[in-house]
């Protein structure tokens, strides 16, 4: 299959290089910055100069950053970019809002084409080893299809045929890390406040009621932090709460909870450079 890929950052490397190096496809690879295509097998993958170029493909993969980027290159003066393929199965594998996910697929359908979100959980060298954990919503017969090149990259989850659903869970899974971290940096306080060191009470809890890697890893990192009196731990997964408010006011639903981790991105913005942990799959 000819697989276009846009977006070769530190998820869209590892994911073209295994797609390439599987033997059975082709890849078209596109990046904003050049000279990010090292390591891809040049008998199968080959650079091309536009994003125009990678859509020239039976299923095209967008590895962008976020919204303002997928809708950026995606869309030029509003009009698909895709446009002229019919049959194309565009994957946005990026996390993105469920109100992008659903343009997308308005716009895809409108071009004869067909649109799936798969949002990703897992790190880079999950999808360096095909062990990533992707969400998938869109038209059944569509995902079918390409399944067997997503099962290069991990296991895949199939949530519906709205494609917007897959970013809702994928949004509703990094809300609940958010909470997480925030719970955590509230409880490590309030004991550290009472006179307890913040790292024995992170072992306790994640030697007993919290035996799982996202508890380890963020307790750890939290409480040591805070011993050490260190600049504020940030939260990365804050993006996630924000975008299930913002579904949680579509729906007209009151989830006060989501709201008010949300709120947090004014006082501990997303972080940029904070190691995601291990997601338990
Ligand atoms: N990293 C993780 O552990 C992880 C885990 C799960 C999900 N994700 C999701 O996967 C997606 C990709 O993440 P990543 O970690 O690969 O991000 P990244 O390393 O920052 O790469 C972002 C990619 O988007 C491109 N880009 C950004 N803005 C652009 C614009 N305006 N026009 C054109 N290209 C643009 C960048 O191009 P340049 O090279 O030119 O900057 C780069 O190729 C994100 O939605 C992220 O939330 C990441």
């Amino acid at each position: 299959m000819k697989v276009g890929v846009i977006g070769l950052g530190t998820m869209g490397r590892p994911i073209a290089r295994r797609i390439a190096r599987s033997g059975g496809h082709e890849v078209l690879a596109w990046n904003r910055t050049p000279g990010r295509l090292d390591g891809l097998p040049a008998e199968s993958a080959v650079a091309v100069r536009t994003p125009g170029e990678a859509c020239q493909s039976e299923l095209l993969i967008t590895l962008l950053s976020d919204d303002s980027a997928v809708e950026g290159v995606l869309f030029e003066a509003g009009r698909l970019i895709t446009t002229g393929m019919p049959g194309l199965i565009h994957v946005c594998m990026s996390t993105i809002s469920d109100r992008l996910a659903m343009r997308l697929a308005a716009a895809h359908e409108a071009a004869g084409q067909f649109y799936v979100s798969a949002p990703l959980f897992g790190r880079p060298e999950s999808a360096a080893a095909g062990r990533l954990l992707l969400v998938a919503g869109g038209p059944r017969p569509a995902v079918d299809r390409i399944r067997p090149v997503l099962e290069l990259l991990g296991r895949v989850e199939y949530v519906g045929a709205e494609a917007a659903a897959a970013n809702v869970v994928k949004s509703a899974g990094n809300f609940l890390l958010a909470a997480v971290v925030e719970s955590l940096r509230d409880a490590t306080s309030i004991v550290h406040a009472a006179g307890v060191d913040p790292r024995e009470f992170a072992a306790i809890v994640t030697q007993s009621l919290f035996p799982t890697p996202v508890y380890q890893y963020l307790g750890g990192q939290l409480a040591t932090r805070l011993a050490q009196n260190g600049p504020a731990v940030p939260n990365p997964f804050l993006r996630g709460a924000e975008q299930s408010a913002a579904t949680a006011r579509r729906l007209g639903l009151p989830a006060p909870l989501v709201r008010q981790i949300a709120a947090q991105a004014d006082v501990n913005p997303p972080g940029q450079d904070t190691p995601v942990p291990p997601i338990p799959q």
